[in-house]
């Protein structure tokens, strides 16, 4: 089976976001795309079929920290990988737990060789080395593996930043000898990304750009950001890293971010988004719609009989109206947390969607202007 392939199809008249389709053996992704999350094989609280049908979502992620600690490889294995187990069709990509690694895990020590850590959920240890990660997402049969990195805090000092990005580089050398000397697990081409690190040194991004691209990967990564930095910083690193990678390959920004900041870095060159922020706040009573930001908890919702958002190509936005999911939420009641992710992963999807659509029209730049203060609205 070929490889991950990505055609461009246009890119905008006045700015350099592009719209292009990403073919891979579970299906195509339209770009830009923005990838629910996953973590531990579940879009939290929202199920596989509504994923599809309510949300529209091309891509979802999956995490191998999470997936190696519970379930655990074998139970992933004797599943035949995590589309059998979850029962998903479309592409996953799994990120390699050098984000979660140093986010959650405990007693961690960083070495040559890898990581040590303490699980969060029983405080046992382990050791994820490059080679291991590779295995990890190799039986996860992730469609896009991620690269195993360090993801060094905004505010490193330039020495640390800079020994870090170093050990990332040669953890990459590590990862691609072993991803190019093992084979696709489950039938299908499995892709591995390598990732940008060097927190906001440009000197560093733009040396890390360069080691990244001599990979010739199918598709390359902007890690380390929105990460505690200022917005400017972040928009700034990510627009010296898309002029610095490979034009003809998909670029993903990992971990980011709020609606606006997608539409800004697809303005820069972005492809590829995730984040948590659609179903972690919704869960939290943010819902995200197309006139702007609710907190549904607020007593004004509390006799509002409207719909969600009739902006959205999407039944379950319609269906359910302000107050009565105010009431869920109040009320503790599990259906307003799935109501809650299934709206704001909608509208994120919804967002991608136009942004690709304005792309193709050539007008994007000025309608990304005009939608930027409207995502910020508070209602
Ligand atoms: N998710 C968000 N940022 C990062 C990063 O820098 N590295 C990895 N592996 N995952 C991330």
């Amino acid at each position: 089976m070929p490889a991950l392939s990505f055609s461009l199809e246009k890119t905008d008249n006045l700015s350099v976001a592009r719209a292009g389709t990403i073919t891979t053996d579970h299906g195509q992704i339209q770009t830009p795309i923005f990838m629910p999350v996953g973590t531990i094989g579940s879009v939290k609280a929202v199920p596989q079929q509504l994923l599809k049908e309510q949300v529209k979502a091309q891509i979802i992620l999956g995490n191998t920290y999470h997936l190696y600690l519970r379930p655990g490889m074998e139970t992933i294995e004797a599943a035949g990988g995590l589309h059998r187990f979850m029962n998903w069709d479309k592409p996953i990509l799994t990120d390699s737990g050098g984000f979660q690694v140093f986010s959650l895990a405990a007693a961690r020590k960083i070495k040559e060789e890898g990581v040590t850590f303490q699980s969060h959920i029983d405080g046992s240890k382990h050791l994820f080395t490059p080679e291991k990660v590779m295995d990890i997402e190799r039986t996860i049969g992730a469609d896009i593996m991620m690269a195993f990195d360090e993801c060094p805090p905004a505010n490193s000092i330039y020495k640390y930043a800079l020994d870090s990005m170093n050990l990332t580089h040669r953890w990459l050398d590590r990862c691609f000898k072993h991803f190019n000397n093992t084979p696709d697990k489950w039938g299908h081409t499995q892709n591995l990304f390598p990732i940008v690190q060097g927190a906001v040194y440009h000197d560093l991004r733009k040396a890390s750009c360069d080691y990244i691209s001599s990979k010739n990967a199918t598709g390359n990564a902007i890690g380390g950001l929105s990460v505690g930095e200022p917005e400017p910083v972040m928009y700034e690193i990510c627009q010296l890293c898309c002029e610095n990678l490979p034009q003809n390959k998909p670029r993903y920004l990992m971990g980011v971010g709020t609606p606006w900041n997608i539409l800004e870095c697809i303005a820069l060159g972005v492809d590829m988004f995730d984040c948590v922020m659609p179903t972690r706040n919704g869960r939290n009573a943010m819902l995200f719609t197309t006139k702007g930001v609710i907190n549904i908890d607020n007593k004004k919702w509390e006799k509002d009989f409207s719909p969600i958002d009739e902006g959205l190509d999407c039944e379950w936005s319609h269906y359910y109206n302000k107050a009565y999911v105010r009431h869920l939420f109040k009320s503790s009641e599990l259906l307003g947390l799935t109501i809650a992710s299934v709206q704001n992963l909608a509208f994120y999807l919804w967002l991608v969607t136009e942004a690709r659509r304005h792309i193709l029209l050539g007008d994007f730049l000025s309608w990304k202007n005009e939608m930027v203060p409207v995502l910020k609205t508070r209602l």
